[in-house]
């Protein structure tokens, strides 16, 4: 198998690991899964599924749970209709929770805001008769484009409320990623803020909104929150204050119940090509995985926990674990606006003690930026509130495994290392705390319920000990049910490499160890992982290929030690471009130009000016040979390239800017 190459730092790293982490007793007698679970789903799946799906209200009971006939379509709790806002919202208010905190909203510059499930309540009806107002009704598409503000989650449970299907896209995207996803989608309304707080500094973000509205003509309101009072222009026939539209709705809204199959919202992840791909994902599949594995995985007990994601709602994590799994649980969390360092490095966990946070979940690249600030920093502050900690988005190398048990979980909580996907809704792999004796930097076990094997390229599963690719070999609730737009490209992607088997094909490759415990080993196609974001190389490559100096761009994600992975760009500048276009100036425009044209997060880290680019016969760049550069290793075997001089060539007077 082709193995992620610029991660074999970090892999043999994981290999050599083999320290294990019992549960202690108390946890274990108080955990919510026990080792039966895997034994239960194991006898009976379908019965297991439709366990799970019965903790939701569901207003017409599901008359078969799971059909399979028109794979890879998959339809859960076929006949079954809820309402999905209902679930996260009105019936814990309805069994006399409506005091519980819903909400501790803490914002960047130390503002913050407590909202009960009944007042989350009426605000999510205010908030979707307003939407109604303006005409959005059951299957269109609304796109979302705000700050971690509590606005946000009314807005996402507002469409769902109605029907209407949010495509939430990240407030750190350019206008030109938010125009394209919003013309995909073809979006009614865009719910948007006049700024964000970032780093201490009030932000324009309607800006980017009214720069990407002048080419979607889908569009026929945008919904703005007032958030930092900074100057925006104004549309008189398009734009509406949210307070304008909202405040003075009525507080109650009578829910409708929907198809389980009724779809709940698109969601766009980067793919091997260019064009960012609409994940597609459905009601009462997606809601029972959610809070099945939010309650399961992080030992949620909401009467007493305060949970904390750190994620923002513009990704999966954030759909999943802020909005849909704790919120059906009727769990109390805290929602954090801004940056972890601001306006100091403890903001995390002055943040805890403030909450008196139990369960925490973060991602690898975070803990390895705390660790660089330093284990004094979380000394200053009591943590001892924690009890569960969880770690997303990415492999997470052993030596920050330990350090986050040791110095923000008091060498006491179990960790969680979940894998998961946009594409796969909810969490797969994970450990369950209580059950399983944890390993730093293994995920371990597909979840009760869920099947999961490494292949090697054949599809036969791997033996004990050695490594492949990683499938998902049974269909899961909470999966995706398609790209927006595209089947084909849903089938080819996910579903061609393994056809006569019936796998979904992840892109990640695996390993097992002695134990069949699952070790992830990073993607095995060209998307990057910068940060625990998901990146393609040729998103890159076109963004620098659009600048008029850039004739040709290829793109490799280097290991970093602390995003895990950063970008590298090798670039050829245009014949008759001047001495000029190569020098640091240049190349920081360029490095600008793609922040531009994706956002922020694509930035390269590195831009070398190359005479040429690595090729093969048939024309593929290799991108191997440039992480070796970009690595500085020896470059690896060129017999593949149609010019096997160019890597001199290119080792050879390098220009680079970062
Ligand atoms: C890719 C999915 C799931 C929410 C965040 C990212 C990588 C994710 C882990 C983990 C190793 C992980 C995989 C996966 N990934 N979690 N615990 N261990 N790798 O969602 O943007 O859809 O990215 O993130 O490579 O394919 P996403």
């Amino acid at each position: 198998m082709s193995q992620p190459e610029g991660q074999h730092n970090e892999l043999s790293n994981l290999l050599n690991e083999s320290r294990t982490f019992p549960p202690s007793e108390e946890f274990a007698a108080q955990a919510n899964a026990s080792a039966e679970l895997y034994e239960k789903a194991d006898a009976d799946r379908e019965a297991f599924w439709a366990e799970q799906a019965s903790q939701l209200h569901w207003e017409t009971e599901w008359d078969q749970v799971l059909d399979w006939s028109g794979a890879p379509f998959a339809k859960w709790f076929v006949g079954g209709r809820l309402n999905v806002a209902y679930n996260c919202v009105d019936r814990h208010v309805e069994a006399g929770n409506g005091d519980r905190v819903a909400i501790h909203w803490e914002g960047e510059p130390g503002d913050s805001r407590r909202i009960t499930y009944a007042e989350l309540q009426r605000e999510v009806c205010r908030t979707a008769n307003a939407l109604a107002s303006l005409g959005v009704g059951a299957g269109d598409r609304v796109a979302i484009y705000l700050p971690m503000l509590p606005e946000a989650v009314f807005a996402m449970l507002a469409c769902a409320r109605l029907g209407a299907m949010h495509s939430v896209v990240f407030g750190g995207f350019s206008a030109e990623a938010l125009r394209s996803r919003v013309n995909d989608a073809q979006a009614k309304v865009v719910i948007t803020s006049d700024g964000q707080y970032r780093r201490g500094k009030a932000l324009p973000l309607k800006a980017n909104v009214d720069e990407a509205v002048k080419e979607t003509p889908s569009v026929e309101h945008v919904i703005v929150v007032r958030r930092t009072g900074g100057e925006v222009s104004w549309d008189d026939s398009r734009d509406k204050w949210w307070h304008d539209v909202v405040e003075g709705k009525p507080e109650t809204h009578t829910p409708e119940a929907f198809d389980s199959e009724h779809p709940l919202f698109i969601l766009y992840t980067s793919g091997t090509t260019g064009k960012p791909k609409g994940i597609l994902h459905t009601s009462g599949g997606y809601l029972t995985q959610a809070a099945y594995t939010h309650r399961t995985v992080f030992d949620l007990k909401p009467e007493s926990d305060v949970y904390w994601c750190t994620a923002d709602i513009g990704w999966v994590t954030g759909h999943t674990y802020i909005v849909y799994g704790p919120l059906a649980n009727g769990a109390t969390q805290v929602i954090y606006e801004g940056t972890p360092n601001t306006p100091h490095e403890g903001r995390h966990w002055e943040v805890v003690a403030k909450y008196g946070v139990t369960i925490y979940y973060t991602a690898p690249t975070t803990i390895r930026t705390f660790m660089k600030w330093g284990a004094e920093i979380p000394a200053r502050y009591d943590l001892s509130s924690l009890r569960v900690l969880g770690s997303v988005g990415e492999p997470i190398n052993p030596e920050a495994w330990i350090w986050y048990r040791k110095h923000i979980g008091g060498d006491r909580t179990p960790i969680v290392d979940t894998w998961w996907q946009t594409e796969t809704g909810a969490i797969m792999i994970s450990p369950l705390p209580g059950v399983t004796s944890t390993k730093p930097g293994s995920a371990q076990r597909p979840l009760p319920g869920i099947s999961a094997k490494v292949v090697n390229e054949a599809g036969e599963q791997v033996p004990h000990g050695s490594g492949g690719l990683l499938v998902l070999d049974k269909p899961w609730p909470s999966m995706l049910r398609g790209i927006w737009g595209d089947d084909d490209r849903y089938r080819e992607t996910y579903w061609s490499k393994f056809a006569d088997l019936g796998y979904y094909f992840a892109g990640d490759g695996a390993k097992y160890d002695d134990d069949g415990d699952i070790w992830l080993l990073g993607r095995v196609d060209d998307v990057m992982n910068v940060s625990g974001h998901r990146i393609s190389t040729t998103e890159v490559e076109s963004a620098l290929v659009s600048h008029p100096n850039v004739a040709e761009a290829a793109v490799v994600g280097a290991s970093d030690p602390t995003t895990g992975q950063g970008i590298v760009a090798f670039v050829i500048l245009r014949g008759g471009v001047d001495d000029a276009a190569s020098g640091e100036a240049a190349l920081k425009e360029l490095r600008e130009h793609v922040s531009r044209e994706i956002g922020p997060i694509a930035k390269p880290r590195q831009i070398m000016v190359v005479p040429e680019l690595p090729k093969t016969r048939s024309g593929k760049i290799m991108r191997r040979l440039l992480r070796d550069v970009a690595e500085n290793r020896e470059i690896g075997d060129v017999t593949t390239l149609a010019d096997s001089s160019v890597m001199d060539l290119i080792s050879k007077g390098l220009k680079s800017s970062s």
